[in-house]
């Protein structure tokens, strides 16, 4: 292969500028060419590419976001759309794509490969850690280290004024994000999509807490495709137990800012891995670390599974927190 695309697409996270820097670099020291493409799935279809050397990816590796820019394009469903997206990128030349994006972008790839015969490779991203194939998906880690800074901040004050602080992360429909900032900010209780909780239990169990000496309690809720869903169970939890409670939505700002050092090292990773398996002639799977190694798994898995959350780390959390 002499020139490739990369994109990226779906919602930004940090890390994304650490794996375009990596793709771009690697494929300069092989002389194959690198079409970045504009605002994901959307700048695909209209043939919004530019060719990108080196210096273009200069003094990006701390910066969250993405240089590309990225969306969502709900259009990528229709098979024709698709087929003009190959056409436009056959059009320039390109002869593989590396695609870095979450769980809807994995699925669309897999089908897009398929019908138009496209090499591509994905890369996860996700700040939920929700893809299959992966242990690990670029953002996540920066999104769980913020997450865990706020959940410090608001302890201060919980205990300072004996309060019941809600705290809302983002996870989409999965709880990961909110189990490992619970597990790791000490959280009382963690409130997941994956199991039923009953708003009655949790306040009796906090009120047991005060009754051991307790002052102070944390209840991370992970969003569960309903944003600001953690007001109406907070306001439940007051009725339920008459224990003064706030609520804190932490929200975007858990997808921005500067990525961990272990986002960037997975970004390059992934990033030059993919590059690799493209150009070996590697097709239609993505990128990814299962147990600490690299592992490629074919994207229509990665479509039709999903990942399971440790139970292990849930009891630890609840067995430690509400001791
Ligand atoms: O998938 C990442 C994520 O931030 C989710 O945690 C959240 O539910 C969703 O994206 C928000 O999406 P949007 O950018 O469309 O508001």
């Amino acid at each position: 292969m002499k020139r490739i695309a990369l994109m990226t697409s779906g919602g930004d996270c940090p890390g994304l500028n650490a794996c375009i820097r990596a793709v771009v670099r690697d494929a300069s020291a092989r002389t194959v060419e690198v079409l970045g493409v504009k605002g994901g799935l959307r700048g695909l279809r209209d043939g919004d590419y530019h060719l990108m050397g080196p210096r273009d990816v200069s003094g990006i590796i701390q910066q969250g976001g993405t240089i590309l820019g990225t969306g969502r394009f709900p259009e990528f469903e229709e098979p024709a759309v698709r087929a003009e997206c190959a056409a436009r990128l056959r059009g320039a030349g390109a002869e593989g794509l590396v695609s870095v994006g979450g769980n809807g972008s994995m699925s669309g790839m897999a089908v897009f490969a398929k019908e138009t015969g496209f090499p591509v490779v994905g890369v996860p991203k996700s700040i939920d850690n929700d893809i299959y194939g992966t242990d690990y998906s670029i953002g996540y880690d920066t999104a769980l280290n913020t997450a865990l800074e706020a959940i410090d901040r608001i302890r201060d004050t919980a205990a300072s004024h004996e309060r019941v602080f809600f705290v809302e992360v983002m996870g989409r429909a999965s709880g990961f994000l909110a189990l490992e900032a619970g597990l790791a900010g000490g959280a009382e209780e963690i409130i997941i999509p994956e199991e039923e909780t009953r708003i009655e239990d949790v306040a009796s169990r906090i009120v047991a807490g005060r009754q051991k000496g307790k002052t102070s309690s944390i209840v991370v809720v992970a969003e569960a495709e309903q944003p600001g869903r953690s007001f109406e169970m907070a306001a439940e939890f007051t009725r339920l137990s008459g224990l003064e409670c706030r609520v804190c939505v932490l929200g975007y700002v858990q997808r921005g800012g500067r990525p961990t050092a272990r986002d960037r090292i997975l970004a390059q990773v992934l990033g030059a891995e993919a590059l690799e398996a493209l150009l070996s002639g590697v097709r239609c799977v993505m990128a990814g670390v299962m147990e600490g190694k690299v592992a490629f798994t074919p994207l229509f898995d990665v479509a039709e599974r999903s990942r399971g959350l440790g139970a292990t780390e849930l009891e630890l959390a609840r067995r430690v927190a509400r001791e």
